[in-house]
């Protein structure tokens, strides 16, 4: 049995912007010691025991919303999950309602998916409790961006000097924007690559190469993460036809040749295989993707433990 001293003043977990890289590094390395117990046959920790967090998503997701399910699960957390279609926010209640009647029944923790960027910030600022960013709008998706980073590390060692291209729709995208703030302040060489349309010059001010050309892109690439083209999101034509897109930026095994030879292909889900990836490369050797899922577990495990930490008084000494 060993403690980890838990040096963390967070209760919210907004974006990775903020997070300095010694926090990021804090919930990296709190995150492997986690992992390391998911293989127990006894699993649960009793670390957030009689905390109540609620799993409040207003946008469709499946490995996120599991993930943390999972996550508080494991710390022994109840969890009650809330999904748009079936809340009282089809009946017209506002957001800030909705939360202010959670934290009055009684909830420890709200982690929240909302289709507009901003609505966490907005939220933390409304009640007491610690609200945790599962994905709003374009905006972060900090605890994607964290296991990112987790599963790079895995396979990479340090990201000190590593390459990591990340490809597709830049411009509508969460993952690659958490992606960029914690790839950066770990020490990474970012390039993001896809149409001028969909990658403006702009995203350069955030310390980024940019780049259209997709063997371009790949060749000197550690990493390569792929994105979804997110038609939900888009309401111009940003490309001719998704076969277009596919046809100058999809990636498949022959266009893997490319890659070097130790190169991982990274994608956060849900993937539209035959558009952005071709499914024998994502189901190939070179893929990490189920890693990225797996690895979501323990990366949520030490965020939850860590905010609700930095709230209020958690079961003591974290047992490992
Ligand atoms: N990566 C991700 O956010 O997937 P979900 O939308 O299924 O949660």
């Amino acid at each position: 049995m060993e403690t980890e001293t838990v040096n963390w003043t967070r209760k919210h977990l907004i974006g990775l912007e903020d997070l300095s890289r010694q926090e990021i590094e804090l919930i990296l390395s709190m995150a492997r010691s986690f992992k390391s117990t998911i293989d127990r046959s006894r699993k649960k920790l009793p670390a957030l025991r009689g905390k109540t967090i609620v799993n409040l998503f207003l946008e469709p997701s499946t490995r996120t919303r599991v993930a943390f399910e999972v996550s508080a699960k494991r710390l022994s957390a109840d969890v009650i999950t809330i999904l748009g279609a079936t809340s009282s926010q089809v009946k017209g209640e506002t957001l800030k309602d909705t939360a202010l009647n959670i934290e009055a029944l009684s909830a420890d923790m709200i982690i929240m998916r909302h289709s507009a960027a901003g609505a966490p910030l907005y939220l933390s600022r409304m009640v007491d409790i610690p609200i945790i960013n599962a994905g709003d709008g374009a905006h972060e998706h900090p605890t994607q961006g964290l296991l990112d980073a987790f599963t790079l590390m895995e396979h990479l060692g340090s990201l000190q000097g590593k390459r990591i291209t990340i490809l597709g729709d830049i411009l509508f995208s969460r993952v690659a924007r958490s992606n960029i703030w914690a790839l950066t302040k770990l020490g990474a060489s970012v390039c993001l690559a896809g149409p001028t349309t969909l990658v403006p010059d702009a995203f350069r001010e955030m310390g980024v190469d940019v780049c259209h050309n997709l063997r371009e892109a790949v060749t000197d690439a550690d990493a390569v993460m792929l994105l979804r083209i997110q038609m939900e999101r888009q309401s111009a034509g940003h490309f001719p036809s998704l076969g277009e897109y596919t046809s100058m930026y999809g990636l498949n095994k022959g266009r893997s040749d490319w890659l070097k030879p130790g190169a991982i292909i990274m994608h956060p889900g849900p993937i539209n295989r035959g558009v952005e990836i071709d499914s024998d490369l994502a189901d190939s050797d070179r893929s990490v993707i189920l890693n990225q899922v797996t690895n979501g577990i323990a990366v949520r495990m030490a965020v939850l433990y860590l905010c609700m930490a930095a709230s209020e008084p958690v079961a003591g000494a974290l047992p490992l």
